[in-house]
């Protein structure tokens, strides 16, 4: 069964932008690295999430849901992206937020779950989101409603065929450019994206290394959850012969203390793009992603005859809800 006979929601921009980031180039006297940006998708202040909705959301309204459910931290980039596509959908949103503040600021991504009505329960950081979620999902079931339970980063095989279909608009715009990328680098979190950028990539014949580079965790951890995912993701679309473990390489040095944490270095990179491009990175996801691929330049990693991609997920409503983490770049 091929990518087409899946429902699909257009609530994304596409396609995104992909373009060189020349002065950034120049100034690192290194390769040319392009950047496709699907921090403007357009949904919501845009994002990678946007394009795993457009399957979920569909599959939500074959299945007449009433609420989409999902959960993250309170500075989730993605339940702000499913909250924005419930109300395209005519459906309520219900998100488990988990926080250890009771009382958290209202900003960033939480500030505009909160202007798009979403149902906001905050649990600490220790509770079963997972749990909460059923709970949530049975009450609605009870009060004769439709809930669609979305899992935390929308990681799901449904939703990993967003990056399956962005891996054939990526694809076309390299060749349409007459680019020969070598690599492509990109934040890791639950793995979603890794498992449709691998499966797309191989389906479609990208030709480059695919580096997920994770935001927590470990690569042994990444490698083996974006596997499983490509498995299922692979499974439903009737791939035979999907890509495996070995076929998936993940970057674990820019974790740094954790989850949200940024080093030193995810610093320097954001602080690097804005500088040179005028393109602002995340502190949590894309920020780590960019420093991976700085650090491979400088090193020599990346030879200066190769050509890199870039692909900035989004994040940056985060920007503004971690002042006091961004203190030493401003
Ligand atoms: C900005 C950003 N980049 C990357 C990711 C990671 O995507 P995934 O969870 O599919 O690995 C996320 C996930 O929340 C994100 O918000």
């Amino acid at each position: 069964m091929g990518l087409t006979a899946f429902g699909r929601e257009r609530i994304a921009t596409l396609p995104t932008p992909l373009h060189d980031l020349a002065n950034l180039s120049r100034e690192l006297g290194g390769p040319r690295i392009v950047i496709k940006r699907d921090d403007l998708t357009g949904l919501a202040f845009g994002g990678n999430k946007t394009r795993k909705l457009e399957y979920l959301l569909a599959d939500a309204q074959v299945q007449s849901a009433t609420h989409l459910i999902t959960a993250g931290g309170i500075q989730s980039n993605h339940v702000r992206q499913t909250a924005a596509a419930a109300r395209l959908g005519g459906m309520q949103a219900a998100l488990v937020l988990t926080e250890d503040n009771p009382e958290p600021d209202v900003q960033g991504n939480y500030l505009l779950d909160l202007m798009l009505d979403a149902d906001c329960h905050i649990i600490p950081s220790s509770a079963d989101s997972t749990a909460k979620m059923e709970e949530l999902a049975a009450d609605l079931r009870d009060a004769g409603h439709v809930p669609y339970v979305i899992p935390v980063g929308g990681s799901s095989p449904v939703g990993a065929l967003g990056y399956v279909s962005a891996m054939l608009e990526l694809n076309n715009q390299l060749w349409e450019q007459g680019i020969h990328a070598s690599r492509l680098y990109h934040a890791a979190g639950s793995g979603g994206t890794q498992a449709g950028v691998v499966l797309g990539s191989a389906l479609y014949g990208g030709g480059y290394d695919v580096i997920g580079v994770a935001v927590s965790g470990t690569a042994d951890d990444k490698i083996a959850r974006c596997a499983e995912l490509t498995a299922e993701t692979a499974a439903l679309l009737g791939t035979e012969n999907p890509p495996g473990a070995d076929d998936v390489s993940v970057d674990d040095t820019q974790v740094g203390e954790g989850y949200g944490i940024p080093t030193e270095a995810t610093l320097e990179a954001m602080k690097t793009l804005a500088l040179t491009e005028g393109i602002f990175l995340d502190p949590v996801y894309t920020g780590k992603a960019f420093a991976a691929l700085l650090a491979d330049v400088r090193s020599g990693a990346i030879g200066n005859d190769e050509t890199v991609v870039f692909l900035h997920t989004g994040g940056t409503p985060a920007l503004f809800a971690k002042r006091a983490e961004l203190a030493p770049i401003i």
